[in-house]
C-alpha cells in the first residue's frame, strides 16, 4: 500500500457507508484498508469470521466485521439491514466475495459441482447482493454498486469454463443493472483484475506471494512490475469516489494491458536500442 497514506491526505470516501464482501482476505482487504484510510466506514463480510473481526479490530471503530455468506440470502439481508440500522444508510458496497475452482481443464471433464460453486457464490453472490443493495439504495437515489469479475473477461483461456461463465455472468448482470438502476443515480461498474497473489492464487501461504508474483508478472504484458491487491483496491476507490460520478456500466480491465495483446505478435523490433 506504498503510497496510500500520502494519498489519504485527501480523502475520497469520507463519511460514505461501505460494504466489502470477501474483505478477510487478498483484494477485499486491501480494499478495507484503503476505503477506510480514505474516510469511510466500512462493513467487512466474509465466512472467515476469525480474519474478518481481526481486521476491524486493527483497524479501529470505522470498520466492523458482519458474518455473511453471499451465496445464502439471508445473510445479505441481515448484512444490508444491520449495516443501515448501524449507520444509518449504505452508499458503496463492492461485491468482490469469490472463489476458485480446480485448475484448467476440458469440458469434458468438469463437472456439474464445479459449475454449481461458481454459479451459487461468484454471480449467485454478486446477484443477491445487488439485489438487496438496490433495495436500500433506490430510495435514496445515490448509490454505486462494484463487483470483482476478472480478465477472463476480457480474454480466453485464464481460467477455467466454470469460472468463465460465473464471471461473464457478473458482467452482463452489471450492465444490465446499469441500466435498471441509472434512473436512481445508482452507478454500477465492473473491476476485472488480472492474476494476483492472494489467498486464492497463492497455493498455500503468504511466504508463495513473492514467487506468484514474478510468475504472474513475466507471463503479463506490463513487464517490470505485478499486479497486487492494492492495485485492484485503488481502481475500486477510484469507481466509488466522486471522481468517477459520471461512470456507469463500465468493465475496468486491470491486466497492465494483457488482455489486448496478441501473444503470437513480436512487439519489440529486434534490434533496437531502445536506450
Ligand atoms: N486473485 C486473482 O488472481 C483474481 C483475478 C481475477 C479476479 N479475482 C476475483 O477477486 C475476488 C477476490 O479474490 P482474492 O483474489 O482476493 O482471493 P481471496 O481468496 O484472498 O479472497 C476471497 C475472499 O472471499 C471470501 N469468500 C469466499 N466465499 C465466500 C462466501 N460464500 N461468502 C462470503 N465470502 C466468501 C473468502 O473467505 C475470502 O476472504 C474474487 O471474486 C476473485 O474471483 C481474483
Amino acid at each position: 500500500m506504498g503510497e496510500s497514506s500520502e494519498v489519504a491526505s485527501h480523502k475520497r470516501l469520507e463519511g460514505k457507508v461501505t460494504i466489502i464482501t470477501g474483505g478477510a482476505s487478498g483484494i477485499g482487504a486491501a480494499t478495507v484498508q484503503l476505503y477506510h484510510e480514505h474516510g469511510a466506514r466500512v462493513v467487512v463480510a466474509d465466512i472467515k469470521d476469525k480474519q474478518g473481526q481481526a481486521i476491524a479490530d486493527k483497524l479501529g471503530e470505522n470498520v466492523t466485521f458482519i458474518h455473511c455468506d453471499v451465496s445464502d440470502e439471508d445473510d445479505v439481508i441481515n448484512l444490508i439491514d444491520a449495516t443501515v440500522s448501524l449507520h444509518g444508510k449504505l452508499d458503496i458496497i463492492y461485491n468482490n466475495a469469490g472463489v476458485m475452482d480446480r485448475s484448467l481443464g476440458s469440458i469434458l471433464d468438469t463437472k456439474k459441482s464445479d459449475l454449481d460453486l461458481m454459479l451459487r457464490v461468484n454471480s449467485g453472490g454478486a446477484f443477491l447482493g445487488a439485489k438487496h443493495e438496490a433495495r436500500v439504495m433506490i430510495p435514496q437515489r445515490k448509490g454505486c454498486i462494484l463487483f470483482t469479475a476478472s480478465a477472463c473477461t476480457a480474454i480466453a483461456g485464464l481460467s477455467t469454463h466454470s469460472y468463465a461463465a460465473a464471471k461473464y455472468g457478473i458482467w452482463g448482470f452489471a450492465r444490465n443493472l446499469a441500466l435498471e438502476l441509472g434512473e436512481y443515480s445508482i452507478r454500477v461498474n465492473c473491476i476485472s483484475p488480472y492474476g494476483v497473489a492472494t489467498g486464492m492464487t497463492t497455493i498455500t501461504d503468504a511466504s508463495m506471494i513473492p514467487m506468484v508474483e514474478e510468475i504472474l508478472s513475466k507471463a503479463g504484458n506490463l513487464q517490470g512490475q505485478a499486479l497486487r491487491a492494492d492495485g485492484i483496491a485503488k481502481a475500486a476507490l477510484y469507481l466509488a469516489s466522486g471522481d468517477a460520478y459520471y461512470v456507469s456500466g463500465l468493465n475496468l480491465v486491470v491486466d497492465g494491458g494483457f488482455s489486448i495483446v496478441n501473444p503470437t505478435v513480436i512487439q519489440k523490433t529486434p534490434n533496437h536500442n531502445y536506450n
